[in-house]
């Protein structure tokens, strides 16, 4: 079955939330005011940009690809100015925003050189480019070690949708590349605490299936599934799990 735009934005929101110190502490760090215009490229439903535009900033604007992602941002947060648009040539004059940032975008972009250089083109001198949150596949870590097999799928599965599992790492050069200024780049931290609900790992396992719906090597897969969940499930239970995939941030300066 087809996930709908209303269970993206579940997911979309339980992801913000793995990133929501790391925002605050980069929203802070770029020093803005209630007042600064903000673009949100790759707004997906909303689940950034509804939130800040509530809390933080007065003037925030949303683009993305997908018209049904926009239709139910829209359905949550009728006033915000929320446009379906490419990412690679963004509808605007040179200039105009305080901050322009994404959130899990440049993994799915067929340049992302040439986005970085589009939301620097919009960003007016003073203002920053910040990428929020780019993961890195290729640094990720489980425990206990059968559940590795966890992140070769999903590395498959997520090249198989024209995604680019190790951008994480390439965000720094990037940024140095497109001329941004005051270049600071990091990982985002993990912690894991006793009391991770059922219910995360069981939604954790309907992403991990549905990516697995679209490999080439389905049904070899789907015969190992279920035993792999079963360590994973236990693994939770017992206190043992650790899963961890690197996540990069950067923010750079328009001069
Ligand atoms: C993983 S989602 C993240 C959505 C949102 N930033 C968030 O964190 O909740 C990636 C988003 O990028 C959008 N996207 C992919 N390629 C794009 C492009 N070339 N231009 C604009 N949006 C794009 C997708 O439609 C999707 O909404």
């Amino acid at each position: 079955m087809p996930i709908t735009p209303k269970e993206w934005h579940k997911r979309f929101k339980l992801q913000s939330q793995w990133t929501k110190s790391t925002r605050e502490y980069l929203f802070q760090g770029a020093g803005f005011s209630f007042s600064s215009r903000v673009l949100d490229v790759g707004c997906g439903t909303g689940a950034i940009s509804g939130e800040i535009s509530q809390t933080k900033f007065d003037h925030v604007v949303g683009i993305d690809l997908n018209i049904e992602f926009i239709r139910h941002a829209l359905t949550i947060n009728s006033g915000q100015q929320l446009n379906v648009a490419d990412a690679h040539s963004l509808p605007f004059k040179n200039d105009i925003f305080g901050c322009t940032f994404c959130h899990f975008l440049l993994m799915w972009v067929s340049d992302p050189a040439q986005v970085i250089r589009e939301m620097k083109r919009v960003t007016s001198p003073g203002g920053s480019v910040l990428a929020l949150a780019e993961p890195d596949y290729g640094g990720r870590i489980d425990y206990p070690e059968q559940l590795a097999i966890i992140n070769e799928w999903q590395i498959a599965a997520l090249k198989d949708q024209g995604a680019n599992p190790f951008m994480g790492r390439k965000i720094k050069a990037l940024f140095h590349q497109a001329g941004l200024d005051e270049i600071e780049v990091g990982v985002i931290g993990a912690q894991w605490t006793a009391d991770i609900q059922e219910k995360e790992i069981l939604s954790e396992w309907e992403i991990i299936r549905s990516d697995l719906m679209g490999l080439s090597k389905k049904s070899e897969v789907e015969k190992t599934a279920d035993e792999i969940q079963k360590i994973d499930q236990a693994a939770w239970a017992l206190g043992e799990r650790i899963l961890f995939v690197p996540t990069f941030y950067a923010l750079g300066m328009v001069r």
